[in-house]
């Protein structure tokens, strides 16, 4: 059984208690919840991997709490990192680093490492107590949705791991934005709520990696090359104007604004979205896909956003749906 652990002093008291003894102990962030491991322990990395069934090849993020952290773990470091952790940290950014010190579990070979400070003050504190920083993929098992609720997690990860600190329903709803500072241009490896717009008055050459752009490139992020994001039920994407073609079934689940639901009486529905707001369908994305993987539901239609700041909601939308869209449920 996977311990339960309040967002409190003695839950973290309990959390940096097990890390220590090399124990997985998986904890809240902002973005979606990560599997926490102290970095430098090869050992209890490579159970982070078993645990969530991960590809060995995938590397993973090292979440600090002070820079002193990504000094001991970091080497030449670009100017360009501290105005951009000035500005962003703690927060929902990801920034890449050539690597030194770490184990070879953390980097999967690479010699460059991820880093994060997450905007959870109940996190910040487990990793300023442990006094080393702790990796954290996402904890769901490989392939799901990340998970935004310590629910989610046990569902997902209940007897393989010690304990959840529950710090509630994470803010964002999916993944940081991952930037690769080490090319002699700043890339965009996997997109999240902070943008190319928020980045670009400090990286003005910004870009986005060739796999974002175009589906014959491979990702730069390994991650990025693997079916993600996905419930065992098929899901679709749907436009604003094609929902009302979707048959009003007690079989099928209809994900969308308020607006586009009210005339379904039948089909499963969730509340995406009040008045389009896309921070709100970003938050609740990852839970509709959740709720709804089920037996008794054989579609899932997600309706689709524009512009900018839906990038990362179409990303993930994008993987969970393999591209489908309502078309090809309709052939
Ligand atoms: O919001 C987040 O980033 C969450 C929370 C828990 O912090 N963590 C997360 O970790 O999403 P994970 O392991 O699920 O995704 C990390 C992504 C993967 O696509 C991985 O391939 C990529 O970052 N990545 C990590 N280190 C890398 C490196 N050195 N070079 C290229 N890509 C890297
Ligand atoms: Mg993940």
């Amino acid at each position: 059984m996977t311990e339960i652990l309040k967002a409190n002093s003695a839950g973290i008291d309990r959390a940096v208690h097990l890390l220590n003894n090399g124990e997985l102990v998986a904890f809240p962030t902002e973005t979606v919840y990560g599997l926490g491991a102290l970095a430098d322990d090869a050992q209890a990395v490579a159970a982070v991997f078993q645990a969530k069934g991960r590809p060995n090849d995938n590397p993973l993020i090292v979440h600090v709490s002070n820079l002193a952290m990504v000094e001991h773990y970091a080497q030449h470091i670009p100017n360009v990192f501290y105005q951009l952790v000035d500005q962003f940290w703690p927060g929902s950014l990801t920034l890449i680093l050539e690597a030194k010190n770490l184990p070879d579990e953390v980097t999967a070979g690479l010699s460059t490492v991820a880093f994060r400070m997450p905007d959870s003050e109940l996190t910040l504190d487990l990793i300023e107590q442990l006094g080393l920083p702790i990796v954290g993929p996402s904890a769901n098992t490989s392939g799901k949705p990340s998970p935004t609720q310590a629910a989610h997690v046990y569902h997902d990860l209940n007897g393989k791991i010690s304990a959840i600190l529950d710090g509630g329903t994470a803010e964002v709803g999916v993944e940081s934005t991952v930037v690769d500072l080490t090319g002699s241009i700043p890339l965009i490896l996997r997109p999240g709520k902070i943008t190319q717009s928020d980045l670009r008055a400090i990286l003005p050459t910004l870009k986005y990696d060739a796999h974002l752009i175009s589906a014959e490139e491979v990702p730069k992020a390994p991650g990025m090359k693997y079916q993600h994001y996905s419930p065992n039920v098929p899901v679709f994407m749907v436009a604003k104007d094609e929902i009302s073609q979707i048959p009003d079934q007690a079989n099928l689940a209809i994900v969308a604004d308020e607006s586009d639901l009210i005339n379904f009486k039948q089909a499963k529905i969730f509340e995406l979205s009040k008045e389009y707001s896309i921070e709100m369908a970003t938050h609740n994305l990852y839970q509709a896909l959740r709720q709804f993987d089920q037996p008794e539901v054989s579609a899932i239609f997600v309706e689709v956003f524009e512009g900018e700041n839906a990038t990362a909601y179409m990303n993930r939308l994008q993987k969970a749906s393999g591209g489908k869209r309502l078309v090809d449920y309709q052939q």
